[in-house]
């Protein structure tokens, strides 16, 4: 697995799993929680070591389940989780510590890798509010580095220009079609490593055709030149399968190069029948 190093000397694996929908009935985002690490069982048996979860996703405890049946030690693993922005878990600074504090006994760690703001908060004075209170937590060493996610160029900015910790990472939606190529840059013109999500669901079925073409040289699927692309370009990756297949391509993405032509091809993809 290849890492990069964040602005405060850590490293993160260039490659994770998603589990928003992991642990749950039917797979289903809103689906009754089961337990069952079947899953992310199978991902970290892959060599998967990135997990990003959240609050939202209510599967916290799942994720802690499986770290633990998977026998590693707990610091062979990167574990994200998010705070979400609605007034419930962010009113003010007592809930905030109340909910990181959630998240560490539903993980059943000593320790959180990487802590977001899932969402911006309603101002960017809001936003700044709860990272301080974040920003407590790494000084006591219960959260090791702090970031953000859907934030733009404008509320990162404003978060960098006003935090005593940095963000390390922002986590935005991008895909070929949508990359959010301005937010990409401007992050890494910044220091603030970008992480796609969703690079997979979302995709267009035009633009999968392509990718399925550019694939086919390489003897890859259009799914591995998706994830390949965004490593390439400085990006963090989260796909997330239930299938063991797919999970396998998803990381087996570290034995290609595409070409500088197929490159500025995927750059270029966008969906035309958005606004
Ligand atoms: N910060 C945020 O606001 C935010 C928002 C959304 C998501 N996220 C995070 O990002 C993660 C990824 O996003 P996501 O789960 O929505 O979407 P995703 O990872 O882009 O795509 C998941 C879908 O793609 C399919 N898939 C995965 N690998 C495949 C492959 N190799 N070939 C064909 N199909 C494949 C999966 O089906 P199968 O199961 O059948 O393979 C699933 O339907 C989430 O799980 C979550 O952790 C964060």
């Amino acid at each position: 697995m290849k890492h990069l190093i964040m602005n405060n000397g850590l490293t993160i694996p260039v490659l994770g799993t998603g589990t928003n929908t992991f642990g749950k009935e039917n797979h289903d985002f809103n689906g009754k929680i089961t337990y069952d690490t079947k899953e992310l069982r199978s991902a970290i048996d892959l060599g998967y070591r990135l997990i990003d979860t959240a609050i939202y996703y209510r599967n916290e405890a799942v994720i802690g389940k499986a770290v633990k049946e998977s026998g590693l030690d707990r610091s062979e693993f990167f574990i994200t989780s998010k705070i979400p922005a609605d007034k419930e878990y962010t009113k003010n600074n007592d809930r905030v510590i109340h909910y990181v504090d959630k998240s560490l006994k539903e993980l059943d760690m000593k320790y959180i890798d990487l802590y977001l703001i899932h969402f911006p908060l309603e101002s960017d004075e809001d936003n700044l509010r709860v990272w301080r209170v974040l920003e407590t937590f790494v000084e006591r060493g219960l959260i090791k580095s702090i970031g953000v996610s859907n934030f733009n160029e404008n509320q990162l900015a404003y978060l960098i220009k006003h935090a005593t910790i940095k963000p390390v990472i922002n986590q935005f939606q991008s895909y070929p079609g949508k990359h959010n190529q301005a937010l990409i840059d401007f992050c890494k013109a910044n220091n603030v490593i970008p992480e796609a999500y969703q690079s997979l669901a979302k995709l267009d079925a035009k633009i999968k055709d392509k990718l399925i073409d550019i694939a086919k040289p390489y003897n890859k699927t259009w799914s591995q030149i998706i994830l390949n692309y965004q490593v390439n370009e400085g990006m963090i990756v989260i796909p997330k399968s239930h299938n063991q297949q797919h999970q396998q391509d998803n990381i087996n993405i570290f034995d290609f190069e595409l070409t500088k032509n197929d490159i500025k091809l995927i750059k270029s993809l966008t969906n035309d029948e958005q606004p």
